[in-house]
């Protein structure tokens, strides 16, 4: 038992650290004395102090030691820039980086492929060079969508880990805390910063019966309600019918109710997929260590769901919202009631959600019996394998073909147009269509940004029905269609089995590890893109307070991340901060004038749009505040909404309240995010005041700052403001930013 075991295939000299699992684990229940959930096993045995740590569920913030982080490469890019900006020389846990948002379909898998390797060449050329150098292991574009490569390589039962994607906690289907998580999360994981996380709640959902006939894994989570912040564990009798990719379906489809993750105990499925996978070490370690792998008997849960396999009927989910779920058998009328476009344009099966060999092979044995009665598809088809392996399987074993024969596109092993890479031809923009997808997600406009494309969500064997109807009125369990002799014709029951019998095939090599020889390698980003540009260290606090600051903006009413750093076309700038920073708060609502990017400037009492004014400010030298709300920076995690206040030369954001995610990625970026300790104190603001903030020199963790607002009639207003900093975290503030604070200690 005290044999080593490798944390993956790819990464020789990086083991499972089971016996600090074990270790944590028997602190913890001896500080709880209480059985534990699953969920509470595999977060609390990855405590940085089990022995101190605050341990509540939903109220305590619990800093943990995460396994592994995977980056996908679009918030890759910034999370990299930042890291490297600390000037360490590799990443503190093992990383991945998978090359999967960026590659639109167009014309099929190959040439698409290999026109985004072209269009966005520097940013792959940046993300597999700073891999290389950092230690990181780097999958290239065609190798697969990250959560599918995660399951067939690096998840693990029991392990803890976080990823720069929502549908991160796929994983779970192998037993393992799989989070979803902001660039900054995973810059301070890779820097070896302990990470934050919310001590979640856990719902238990009990499983009985078995899944059989149309029904797929993916029916039943949305009766589940209450998900957000909480882990979802799955147990009981009907566990065992799932197979481990069905699992990871039911955890990836999870992030639709809001869940912090989801999860299944370590089981035979899962045993025999490690097998199937080439981790039998990991799979006899996980049986030797199953007592760690599932809840305690009599263990609390927040909330109980009890789910009955048997009874479930396959769902349609949409269309705009994947929470709304409508009975296969019920569909039709609902169809028809609310006038949704009966005639069905596109079936896409595929994307991280519905794309394992069980899933290829259910839609295969539906596109088989279509074929073999001469019906021929009445809609567009479109086949998006999970990763290369995949494909490579699918091809050696029939499937592909027969996918192809039924009119199918196989496009490249990506997620396309699950997030909207999709040059659709089919429809014009604005008309009113419908689609049907194998994929996790519908909301509007997400596929093919046509708001009027009435998106429904399926399993990929009832998404490959459909395209033999083309027509949403069309039951496929119970209606029948004409074959090609105009006989009547119904399907039989969707068949595939879990696993390839004759074992995966690797297909061709996409996976670039890290050389032997790093400190050699250049990290490759030229000077003169518009989409990368590397970081600088931020500058170290001056040890002074600060004195006669401008407020940039006094904003008014809501302000979201969105306000701070407007996403759509500006998602181009992501890995270039100074270019993105063209769209700091534009979207925000100028308390003084009521208007949206249009702020006076203090130097020559000019309105100008927002990020000009803090350029010229920056450009004199001059640091500025932002004056905030309530719920201040509420939305995503995007780390940029800090890093462009920071950029543009901000010192402190003071507001009413803040989202707590926000504030913490202010703290990180070195700013000082601070509150009104009489929120009324906000209107005393004016928009032209300048403020001083009093008391940095003493700065500590509970104690008041004093904000001074000189007003233009020479008057001086104390006001006091509130913070949140830690100990830790006013060392952030001192250095500049968590990261350079992490540089310094590594330096000594
Ligand atoms: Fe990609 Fe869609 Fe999954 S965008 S990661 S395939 S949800």
């Amino acid at each position: 038992s005290n044999k080593k075991i490798k944390i993956s295939n790819f990464e020789q000299d990086k083991y499972i650290n089971y016996q600090r699992i074990q270790d944590n684990l028997a602190i913890v229940k001896n500080r709880l004395n209480k059985p534990l959930t699953l969920a509470e096993k595999v977060v609390y045995s990855h405590l940085d102090d089990p022995h101190g740590q605050d341990i509540e569920r939903g109220k305590s913030y619990l800093k943990l030691r995460p396994d592994r982080v995977a980056l996908q490469d679009a918030t890759a890019q910034m999370a990299l820039l930042q890291f490297m900006s600390a000037g360490m020389p590799e990443v503190a846990v093992p990383t991945t980086v998978h090359c999967d948002h960026l590659i639109e379909a167009q014309i099929g898998g190959e040439k698409d492929l290999a026109r985004a390797k072209d269009i966005n060449k520097e940013v792959y050329d940046f993300l597999a060079t700073a891999s290389a150098k950092y230690n990181i292991g780097f999958w290239r574009p065609g190798s697969g969508i990250i959560h599918q490569i995660v399951l067939e390589n690096y998840a693990f039962p029991g392990g803890l880990m976080i990823g720069t994607d929502s549908h991160t906690p796929n994983a779970g289907g192998l037993g393992m805390v799989a989070i979803g998580v902001g660039g900054a999360d995973a810059v301070d994981v890779m820097a070896d910063i302990p990470w934050e996380l919310k001590c979640p709640q856990v719902i238990g959902v009990k499983l009985t019966g078995t899944l059989s006939g149309w029904t797929a894994p993916k029916a039943g989570i949305l009766t589940v309600k209450g998900g957000t912040g909480a882990i979802i564990e799955y147990f009981g009798p009907g566990v065992e019918s799932l197979s481990c990719t069905g699992m990871a379906t039911i955890c990836n489809m999870g992030a639709e109710i809001g869940a912090t993750t989801s999860l299944f105990p370590f089981n035979k499925r899962m045993s025999e997929y490690l097998h199937a996978t080439n981790r039998t070490d990991i799979a006899s370690y996980s049986e030797y260590f199953a007592h760690n792998l599932r809840a305690d008997e009599g263990a609390h849960y927040d909330k109980v769901f009890e789910i009955n396999l048997s009874e479930l009927e396959p769902h349609i989910n949409g269309p705009f919202t994947p929470d709304l779920a409508t009975p296969l058998s019920k569909f039709k009328d609902e169809v028809v009631r609310n006038e949704w476009p009966t005639e069905l344009k596109v079936g896409l099966i595929g994307s991280c959600t519905n794309s394992s060999y069980e899933d290829m092979s259910r839609a295969a044995s539906i596109a088989k019996q279509a074929i073999d009665h001469g019906l021929k598809a009445k809609s567009i088809f479109t086949v998006t394998p999970g990763s290369e392996q995949i494909r490579a399987t699918i091809a050696r074993d029939g499937q592909e073909k027969i996918l192809k024969e039924a009119g199918g596109l196989v496009l490249a092993n990506a997620c396309g147009p699950c997030i909207g890479q999709w040059d659709r031809q089919d429809v014009k923009k604005g008309e009113k269509n419908s689609i049907i997808t194998s994929y996790n997600r519908n909301f509007t406009g997400r596929n093919d940004a046509n708001p009027a494309t009435h998106a429904f969500v399926a399993s990929p064997d009832i998404v490959t029905a459909f395209i033999f109807s083309g027509d949403l009125r069309f039951n496929p369990v119970t209606d029948t269609l004409k074959d090609g002799n105009g006989n009547p014709f119904k399907f039989t029951d969707p068949k595939g089995s879990e696993l390839p019998i004759r074992g995966y095939d690797p297909g061709e090599n996409t996976y670039q590890g890290p050389p032997k020889d790093r400190l050699n390698v250049q990290v490759v980003v030229d000077p003169k893109s518009k989409r990368l540009q590397l970081l600088q260290p931020f500058s170290k606090w001056n040890g002074k307070d600060a004195e006669g600051l401008p407020i940039l903006i006094k904003v008014k009413g809501k302000c979201t991340t969105d306000h701070i750093s407007m996403a759509g076309p500006w998602l181009k700038f992501r890995g270039h901060l100074d270019n993105i920073s063209n769209n700091m708060l534009i979207g925000a609502v100028n308390a003084e004038n009521g208007a949206v990017n249009s702020v006076k400037n203090i130097n020559n009492g000019q309105y100008d749009a927002v990020p000009n004014v803090a350029r010229d400010y920056k450009a004199k030298g001059i640091p500025w505040v932002v004056v905030g709300d309530e719920n201040y920076g509420e939305g995503s995690s995007r780390e940029h909404a800090a890093l462009e206040v920071r950029h543009l030369g901000g010192i402190a954001v003071i507001v009413k309240s803040f989202a707590r995610i926000h504030e913490t990625n202010l703290k990180k970026q070195g700013l000082l995010p601070l509150t009104f300790t009489n929120p009324s104190d906000y209107d005393k603001i004016d928009p032209l005041d300048k403020i001083s903030i009093l008391g940095l020199t003493s700065f500590a963790p509970g104690k008041n700052l004093t904000l001074r607002l000189n007003k233009t009639s020479g008057e001086t207003v104390d006001i006091p403001v509130s913070h949140t900093f830690n100990n830790n975290q006013i060392e952030w503030f001192k250095a500049g930013s968590a990261l350079n604070c992490m540089a310094e200690q590594h330096a000594h």
